[in-house]
């Protein structure tokens, strides 16, 4: 069982690449949509967001946990890796380096949250691999919140995309990092802005790779759902919209949602109920 875990819908833009090269492996969805966004969050808050967030998993059942967030993995990768050493996790951060790599102009662009920009992992990354690259960093305010609502090509979602990704325009980019899982599901709304000449750059279809390359280093058969054990979509917020958003952006229909609340100890609790 993977457990794959995001502050709320962006997570499911991992999920779906994981699922097309691992469509027999089961898996359990968790999005803190309590609690999201979590990218203006001071680190430490989220910390204590996603240890809980990982122990729920794992008592639920997970082998492998994916922190399909940025953000939740700047702050928190290192101190899970610490308390469950058993466990293989697979984080993410921006894909400076691929796209450092394959830059033509020498300038980037990278979209994430205030948290990810302030984790440790992403200036480690962006200062061993983008040292000959200049680099543009944009937070996307109120974009995250958007998404969660649905609103992946309104109005008021084109105006924060425009307000980002417009004054880019101008200083020769060719990259554009997607730094954040929520971003991918508004990549048409970006490419109609910024153009077919600037390539973007989305790390989920590398992590459903090293996910796969984890199982099967670790002998977990990759073949077989052993005993037709069921994926499980589990929401924090019991006002969730989880349902609508796996509808919308991932074509699911019929999903049963269950929701898992937060406890007063800063757990979430077990045995989440179905609505
Ligand atoms: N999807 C998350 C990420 O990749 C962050 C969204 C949020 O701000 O909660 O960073």
């Amino acid at each position: 069982m993977i457990g794959i875990f995001d502050s709320g819908v962006g997570g499911l833009s991992v999920l779906k690449e994981i699922q097309s090269a691992l469509p027999l492996v089961p898996f359990i969805y968790l999005a803190d949509q309590y609690h999201v966004p979590y990218g203006p969050r001071p680190l430490p808050q989220i910390r204590k967001f996603t240890n809980a967030a990982c122990d729920f998993l794992i008592r639920e059942g997970a082998r492998l946990i994916v922190i399909a967030c940025n953000t939740a993995s700047a702050a928190a990768l290192q101190t899970v890796r610490e308390q469950h050493p058993q466990i293989p996790f697979v984080g993410l951060v921006p894909a400076v380096k691929p796209a450092a790599e394959r830059t033509v102009t020498g300038r980037i662009a990278v979209l994430a949250t205030p948290g990810t920009f302030h984790g440790r992992l992403y200036i480690t990354v962006k200062n061993k691999h983008a040292q000959n690259v200049i680099v543009y960093q944009d937070t996307v305010p109120g974009l995250v919140e958007q998404i969660e609502k649905g609103e992946l090509a309104t109005e008021p979602t084109r105006a924060i995309l425009n307000t980002a990704l417009l004054p880019l325009l101008s200083k020769q980019i060719d990259k554009v990092v997607l730094g954040c899982t929520h971003y991918p599901f508004v990549s048409p709304l970006i490419r109609e802005i910024v153009g077919d000449q600037i390539e973007l750059i989305d790390p989920a279809p590398a992590i459903a790779r090293r996910v796969q390359y984890l199982l099967q280093e670790s002998g977990i058969s990759v073949d077989t759902n052993p005993s037709g054990i069921h994926n499980r979509y589990i929401s924090t917020d019991p006002n969730q919209t989880l349902g609508s958003a796996l509808h919308h952006l991932l074509g699911f229909r019929d999903a049963t949602i269950e929701v898992a609340e937060w406890q007063p100890d800063g757990q979430i609790a077990s045995s989440p109920r179905t609505c």
